[in-house]
């Protein structure tokens, strides 16, 4: 049974920066001991190590299961339980098939899937020692419908949700939850560094969002929040959009027609 959010022990990677950071925020917020994750220094981190002594970044990339293990290891040994992961570390990139290059592809698959795989490979042992655990991955939207010139990123994502149904099933008998997060677009520095260059494309997606704006990093991390915490004791297996309205159909801006804005 899920431990209140004070007592759990949550693993982060991407922590340093946007929907990871924004998780290691609240998750500490709340009280639960937190270890991120991250190849990258992370700035911003220390507003999460300020708000009590039980928050820690670690350096790593998740390509190395040594030390994704390790860092598994250090929560254990230091808090005695991994109740709960997240696995926010990933990249962009964009390209349609022809114009993707084999190595850009390979670099995608890599840090977002293989990474994936691994960060449940690393915390699973300890999970099933203790027979509970909920695993939180960070997929996207663009990996439950296709978007134009995604081609590898796309395909990451979608097997990303995939695994994580899998890892539902695997191990749910053993008390072990498995929930992919589909986030739309949401306003990190992943975001900006692609929308910055492309206004037009950027006003464009917008719309998509059917309540009109762009998602929060903090809403990502209430949705984590509600997988880490009991009321989701019965839910496992699902890819849950934080999404406003993006996937339920394409806007062809009738609203406006309408006045309804
Ligand atoms: N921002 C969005 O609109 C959006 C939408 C859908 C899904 N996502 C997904 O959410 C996750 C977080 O994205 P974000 O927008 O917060 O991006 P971000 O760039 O702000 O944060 C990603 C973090 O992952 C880390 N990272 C990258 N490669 C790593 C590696 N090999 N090992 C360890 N850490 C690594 C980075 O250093 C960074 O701190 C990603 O998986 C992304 O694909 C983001």
């Amino acid at each position: 049974m899920e431990k209140p959010l004070n007592q759990q022990v949550v693993f982060i990677t991407g922590a340093a920066s946007g929907i990871g950071l924004a998780c290691a925020y609240r998750f500490a917020q709340e009280g639960a001991a937190v270890i991120g994750f991250d190849i990258s220094e992370g700035e911003q981190w220390q507003q999460v190590s300020d708000i009590t002594d039980k928050q820690q970044l670690i350096a790593g990339d998740v390509m190395s299961l040594e030390q994704q293990q390790a860092a598994v290891q250090h929560a254990v040994d230091r808090y005695g339980a991994l109740d709960v992961i997240i696995t926010s570390a990933g990249i962009g990139d964009a390209g349609p098939v022809h114009m993707v290059e084999q190595d850009a592809w390979q670099r995608v698959i890599d840090i977002n899937l293989t990474g994936t795989f691994l960060s449940i490979k690393a915390a699973l042992p300890q999970m099933m020692k203790q027979r509970s655990g909920s695993i939180i991955t960070v997929a996207s939207v663009e990996g439950q419908i296709a978007s134009e010139g995604g081609s590898s990123y796309n395909a990451s994502k979608a097997a990303v949700i995939n695994l994580t149904k899998n890892v539902a099933m695997d191990y749910g008998q053993m008390g072990i939850r498995a929930n992919a997060i589909c986030p739309g677009f949401i306003e990190t520095p992943m975001f900006n560094s692609v929308m910055d260059h492309m206004p037009e494309m950027k006003e464009s997606v917008r719309k998509e969002h059917k309540l009109g704006r762009f998602g929060q990093p903090e809403e990502m991390a209430g949705i984590a929040y509600f997988l880490a915490s009991k009321d989701a004791s019965f839910v496992t297996g699902q890819a849950i959009a934080g999404d406003g309205g993006y996937t339920c159909g394409p806007s062809h801006d009738i609203v406006s027609m309408m006045g309804l804005t």
